[in-house]
């Protein structure tokens, strides 16, 4: 039966209640033996992309030898599958010197025909689930100040923001429910 009007109601627009869900492939972690379904994503990325993941227009022979020093069994790779192929992923390593152990560092990136559908937020719930399981007590970033898509994204999940030239770096909060 319908429900009655409630004119009392405040919820005018229910669309916006709904999950941004898009997108219909599926996400799990890879393991070592996709090094190269990892290098062949990343090789996608349109060139601006590119520079935005990693700070810089990285050439594909250092993009390899970035895939090649993944240590995967300390590490993770999160990746997003569709059609096949690997379309976005988040990579979570260790933060490495100057920072306590338990800290880890996270980078993402979706290819840009997969933008904008709610990958990267799905991404980066499912890595924060992930962090907090494998007893990591802080998880860190750094972006290129001017990439708006990314702090807008880190911005929905409580991240603080600390400019440093012309990245900003900062932590994001891993206590908040999935
Ligand atoms: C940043 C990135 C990972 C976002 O992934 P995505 O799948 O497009 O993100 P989502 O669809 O989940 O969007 C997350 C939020 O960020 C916002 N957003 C995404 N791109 C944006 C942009 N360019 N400008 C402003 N806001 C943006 C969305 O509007 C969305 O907010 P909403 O949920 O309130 O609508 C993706 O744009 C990307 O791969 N960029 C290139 C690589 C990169 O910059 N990596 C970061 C290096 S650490």
């Amino acid at each position: 039966m319908r429900k009655p009007h409630n004119p009392q109601s405040r919820i005018t627009n229910v669309r916006s209640f709904l999950p941004r869900q898009r997108f219909a492939g599926e996400f799990r972690p890879l393991v070592a033996q996709e090094a190269g379904e990892f290098l062949a994503h990343l090789g996608r990325l349109s060139p601006e992309d590119r520079r935005r993941r990693f700070g810089n227009p990285i050439r594909d022979g250092a993009m390899a030898n970035f895939v090649a020093r993944i240590d995967w069994s300390s590490g993770l790779v999160i990746g997003y599958f569709e059609g096949g192929y690997l379309r976005g992923a988040i990579q979570l390593a260790a933060a490495g010197e100057g920072y306590e152990a338990a800290t880890a560092e996270l980078a993402i990136q979706i290819e840009s025909d997969w933008q904008g559908r709610g990958i990267g937020s799905a991404l980066l719930r499912k890595a924060r689930a992930a962090a907090r399981k494998r007893g990591v007590g802080r998880l860190i970033f750094f972006a290129l100040a001017e990439n708006q898509g990314v702090t807008a994204l880190l911005s929905k999940f409580g991240a603080r923001f600390r400019r440093v030239g012309s990245d900003v770096t900062g932590d994001l909060p891993l206590a908040v429910p999935a």
